[in-house]
């Protein structure tokens, strides 16, 4: 029935689908698109006005022409643009840098920080000597940090200039060791101590101290307490637990030191140095040469201790220590700044593996 239709239309219609496939951008197959099927002066829009002047006999077939070419022309145009749409989303995705066949990012989890696992440690070596964990508040009473442990009234500890107290209640402060713990849990345990046969425990926790922020000092620090309380305990206990346990962190070859020194709340008391863990004791930069490296202080329970807590120190003895968690975590990793514990930053946390 071509010989109805105007030669122009029957040759446009003939190129279509070369037309189509040349199309290699949506502008032009908008273009295309107004040509052949735009409302007006589209090849299309000139068919139905044919349809409308020719003669009744020729309505019909003319007509069903008329609609098969322009469905053609539809559908070939619509399909060619999902295609393109198809192909431009596809292209976008890739430039993004996305690509669907690789596995799905895993989330990041959360860790426990490096602090935290060094103190877990501590308490794993204790654990097998049958030492358990003993908590206190952070915030506590004069009695708990001071009184308790025979730290006299005019001892530069407890001046406010070294301690926070509470504002609103001056006979409050933010501990500063871990220290009151051995207060609470000896005042806990007197009356069945006998039916125990002692106690040993470890105290793992936060302090606080009014110092000014630095490399090496931090207003709030963590630090470890241990104390054992038996029958007949020397300082020859004392060493030779050290000595099992620094040996456990540090090394089977570490060798350990006892210097003398003093704190209220010991007698005799001591500073306690390992052989350098970084380089054997030849003398290095962390160990300023001298092949040791200071790591807790300790001694043998002063009686005045004992007795604060109701304990017979004619009865009883026994040994305590106290160690800086960041000074210990500073010397293993490395780490020259104590801030960096404190900044989260995830590449510094991570790179902490080395504590374990
Ligand atoms: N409390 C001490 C401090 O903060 C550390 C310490 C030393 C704890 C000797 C002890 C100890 O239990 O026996 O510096």
């Amino acid at each position: 029935m071509d010989h109805l239709l105007p030669p122009d239309i029957v040759e446009a219609g003939r190129t279509f689908p070369s037309a189509l496939a040349a199309c290699s951008d949506l502008d032009t197959l908008l273009r295309l698109k107004g040509a052949y099927v735009g409302r007006e002066g589209s090849h299309a829009a000139r068919l139905m006005d044919l349809l409308k002047l020719a003669p009744k006999e020729q309505k019909r077939e003319l007509g069903a022409a008329i609609n098969a070419l322009k469905q053609q022309w539809e559908e070939g145009l619509k399909s060619r643009q999902a295609e393109m749409e198809a192909r431009k989303r596809s292209r976008k995705a890739q430039t993004a840098g996305w690509d669907p066949s690789l596995p799905p990012p895993v989330p990041a989890q959360g860790a426990l920080h490096p602090l935290n696992r060094l103190m877990d440690r501590l308490v794993e070596v204790f654990r097998p000597l049958g030492f358990h964990v003993e908590e206190g508040p952070e915030i506590e009473t004069e009695a708990h940090n001071f009184d308790g442990l025979n730290i006299p009234e005019d001892h530069p500890a407890k001046a406010s200039s070294d301690t926070f107290y509470l504002a609103a209640h001056p006979d409050l402060l933010l501990r500063t060791h871990t220290s009151p713990v051995q207060v609470r849990t000896l005042l806990r345990v007197a009356q069945d101590l006998g039916a125990r046969g002692g106690i040993r425990f470890l105290s793992p926790g936060r302090v606080y101290r009014k110092d000014e922020i630095d490399p090496t000092h931090s207003p709030m620090f963590h630090q470890v307490e241990g104390m054992l309380v038996g029958h007949g305990i020397g300082m020859q206990h004392l060493k030779g637990t050290l000595e099992y346990a620094l040996r456990a962190l540090f090394g089977p070859h570490t060798e350990i030191r006892l210097r003398p020194s003093y704190f209220p709340f010991v007698e005799p008391g001591c500073e306690v140095d390992v052989s350098c863990p970084l380089c054997g004791a030849k003398g290095c930069r962390v160990c300023k040469g001298s092949g040791w490296v200071e790591i807790l202080g300790a001694g043998l329970i002063h009686p005045k201790v004992l007795e604060y807590a109701g304990i017979d120190p004619a009865e009883w003895s026994g040994w305590a220590f106290g160690m800086g968690v960041e000074r210990m975590a500073m010397m293993l990793s490395q780490t020259p700044d104590l801030r960096l514990f404190f900044e989260n930053d995830q590449r510094f946390l991570k790179a902490m593996g080395g504590l374990d």
